[in-house]
C-alpha cells in the first residue's frame, strides 16, 4: 500500500455545513468563519451558494459573504445551479464555482427540479460561460452510494455523470455520498469504477457521516490514490433535500487522521479546532467532530503536539 504524502482538503463547512443548520448565520459571521478557516491553513473553501433563497435561505446573501472575506489568497468556491446563479456569482467576483448533478433521478428532481439529463445540458452552458470568464468549475455527483428516495445507485450511472461533468470542462469531480450510507469496500470500488473514465487526480471524495463510515471510506479511497477530500469543520450540516442525512465528515477528524499517518495537509489542527469552536458557538450546539470533543474534554492539551 502506498499512500500519498500530501492530501488536499476542500473545506465545505461554510456551504454544505451551514446550508442545513437551523440557525441562519449572517454574511458577516460566515465571512469570519471563512477567515478563521483560512488562518488555520485551509486554502480551498466553499463559501456559499447562488441558489434560490426560497430553497436554501441559509445561503442567501453569499455575495456579501464573499465581499467580507479578508484573506485574499483563498480559493473560494460557490455553488451555482443555473446561468442566473452564475451571473450573480460573477458579479460577486467569484473565481471558482461548483455545479451539482446527481446519479439518482429522484434526488435530481427534488434538489434542483430537473432530470439528470436536463441538469447536464444546463451545466454544460454554465461551465462554458464560467470558463469564458476564466472561472474554474468543479462538478459534484450526489447520491453516489445511495439515494434517500431510490435506494441503491448504480456505479455505472455515477461514472457516466462524472465523465459528463469532466467533459464539459469541470477541472475536478467530487463524488458525494450525500446520505452517508456507503462503507469502505463500496467506496473504493466506486472510485475504481469512476477511475476508468476519469484520471484519479481529478476525483475528489465527499462523505457525509450518517452511519459513522466516513473516515473509513476516506482511508479506503486514499489507498487507491485519491488525494482530494471534502470535509466540514465541526462536522456541520447535511443536505436539506436528503432527509435524515448527517453532516459531512468533520475536518478536524480528517486532519487528525492524516497527521497521525504523516500525511501533509497544511492545516493547523489547533487553529482549526478554534474555528470549529467559533462556528458551534454561533450555532449554539456542540461539534459533531470526535476530535473536537476529545480535545474539549482535555482542553489544556495543545492539539498540534500529538
Ligand atoms: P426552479 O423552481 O426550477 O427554478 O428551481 P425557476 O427557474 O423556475 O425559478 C424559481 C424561483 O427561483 C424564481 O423566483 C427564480 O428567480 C428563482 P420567483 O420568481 O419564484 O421569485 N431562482 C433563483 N434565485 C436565486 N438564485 C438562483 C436562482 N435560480 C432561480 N440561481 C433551482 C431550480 C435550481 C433554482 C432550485 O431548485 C434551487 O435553488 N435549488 C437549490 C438546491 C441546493 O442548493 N441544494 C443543496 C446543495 S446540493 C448538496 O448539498 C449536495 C452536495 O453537498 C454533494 C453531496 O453531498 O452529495 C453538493
Ligand atoms: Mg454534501
Amino acid at each position: 500500500m502506498s499512500l500519498s504524502s500530501r492530501v488536499s482538503i476542500v473545506e465545505v463547512g461554510p456551504r454544505d455545513g451551514l446550508q442545513n443548520e437551523k440557525v441562519t448565520l449572517s454574511p458577516r459571521v460566515r465571512a469570519e468563519l471563512i477567515n478563521r478557516l483560512g488562518a488555520a491553513g485551509l486554502t480551498r473553501i466553499e463559501a456559499g451558494s447562488f441558489v434560490s433563497p426560497t430553497a436554501v435561505p441559509q445561503m442567501a446573501h453569499t455575495d456579501e459573504t464573499l465581499a467580507l472575506v479578508l484573506k485574499k489568497d483563498l480559493r473560494l468556491a460557490v455553488l451555482v445551479p443555473n446561468l442566473r446563479g452564475l451571473s450573480d456569482a460573477l458579479s460577486a467576483g467569484a473565481k471558482e464555482i461548483a455545479v451539482f448533478a446527481a446519479a439518482s433521478e429522484t434526488f435530481s428532481k427534488r434538489n434542483i427540479n430537473c432530470s439528470i439529463e436536463e441538469s447536464l445540458e444546463r451545466y454544460a452552458k454554465v461551465v462554458a460561460e464560467a470558463r469564458r470568464h476564466d472561472v474554474l468549475a468543479r462538478g459534484y455527483v450526489s447520491c453516489v452510494l445511495g439515494c434517500p428516495y431510490e435506494g441503491v445507485v448504480d456505479g455505472v450511472a455515477v461514472a457516466s455523470v462524472a465523465s459528463a461533468l469532466l467533459e464539459m470542462g469541470c477541472f475536478e469531480v467530487s463524488l458525494g455520498d450525500t446520505i452517508g450510507v456507503g462503507a469502505p469496500l463500496q467506496a473504493r470500488r466506486l472510485v475504481e469504477r469512476v477511475a476508468r473514465v476519469a484520471p484519479l487526480d481529478r476525483i475528489a471524495v465527499h462523505f457525509h457521516d450518517t452511519y459513522g463510515q466516513a473516515l473509513a471510506n476516506i482511508f479506503a479511497c486514499l489507498e487507491v490514490g485519491v488525494e482530494v477530500v471534502d470535509s466540514s469543520v465541526a462536522g456541520l450540516g447535511g443536505c436539506p433535500f436528503a432527509p435524515g442525512a448527517a453532516g459531512n465528515v468533520a475536518t478536524e477528524d480528517v486532519v487528525y487522521m492524516l497527521q497521525r499517518m504523516d500525511i501533509e495537509t497544511g492545516v493547523s489542527l489547533e487553529r482549526l479546532l478554534a474555528a470549529g469552536t467559533f462556528a458551534c458557538a454561533q450555532l449554539d450546539h456542540a461539534p459533531a467532530s470526535r476530535v473536537a470533543q476529545a480535545y474539549g474534554a482535555k482542553c489544556n492539551q495543545p492539539a498540534d503536539r500529538w
